[in-house]
């Protein structure tokens, strides 16, 4: 059986752009997978702790305590979650340049040495396989062509991250210029629709020709 991985991580419940992408993309997903399984993550309504010295004690102790083990119960938990997905949807506006601190804190509950990445002597090894990853990017401004490209910083941080972790197959699907005008924003939730649909077309011509 198939499982989607869906986390969102804007703060807006109501008007939120990239939740309502995220909806038309579970609901192709879920048209492709009628028997598969959605897990859903809500990073506004249930953000992981930050880190403290008392959970990275846990995280990097050789034989956590019991105590420990209680404090690593979220990162665990979230860890296999994301193992047993075959897709991983990220639906994140540009918060300040970045991606929310909520989304933030949920990479620093899962990149963990020995069980999402390894140190090897050509450098760190991702230890996730066989999934991939899509992320729709909400921003008010558009920084997807240089002079502007230099201050986003969700768009490369998503594919490192997911890369470092070994999920090299990462789909960035934005609607970009939000705050630039009704019209632009109309155009910016269109393209994004649009390639959403692209998306699942290209696994459908995949599929075929398998
Ligand atoms: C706290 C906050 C910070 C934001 N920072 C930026 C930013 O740095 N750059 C930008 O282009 N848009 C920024 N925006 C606009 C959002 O990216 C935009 O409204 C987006 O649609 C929000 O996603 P959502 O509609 O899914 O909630 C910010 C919005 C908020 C609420």
């Amino acid at each position: 059986m198939k499982r989607l991985l869906r986390i969102d991580a804007s703060a807006n419940p109501s008007s939120s752009v990239s939740r309502e992408l995220a909806d038309q993309f579970e609901s192709n997903w879920k048209q492709n997978n009628p028997a598969g399984e959605v897990y859903y993550r809500d990073l506004s309504i249930e953000p992981p702790n930050h880190l403290s010295p008392q959970i990275l004690a846990a995280m990097f102790s050789p034989e956590p305590t019991v105590e420990q083990q209680a404090l690593l119960t979220k990162s665990v938990e979230l860890i296999e979650e994301l193992k047993s997905a075959d897709t991983v949807l990220v639906a994140t506006p540009m918060y300040n340049f970045g991606i929310p601190s909520t989304l933030k804190s949920y990479f620093d509950h899962i990149a963990r040495a020995g069980l999402t990445f390894q140190y090897t002597e050509q450098g760190p090894q991702g230890l996730i396989e066989g999934i991939n990853a899509v992320a729709i990017v909400s921003s008010g401004g558009d920084y997807r062509q240089p002079p502007l490209d230099s201050m986003n910083f969700v768009d490369g941080y998503l594919k490192t991250i997911f890369g470092f972790m070994g999920i090299e197959d990462v789909t960035l699907i934005h609607a970009a210029g939000l705050a630039m005008g009704e019209e632009q924003a109309k155009k910016a939730k269109q393209e994004a629709s649009e390639a959403i649909q692209k998306y699942f077309k290209t696994i459908e011509e995949t599929l075929f020709r398998w």
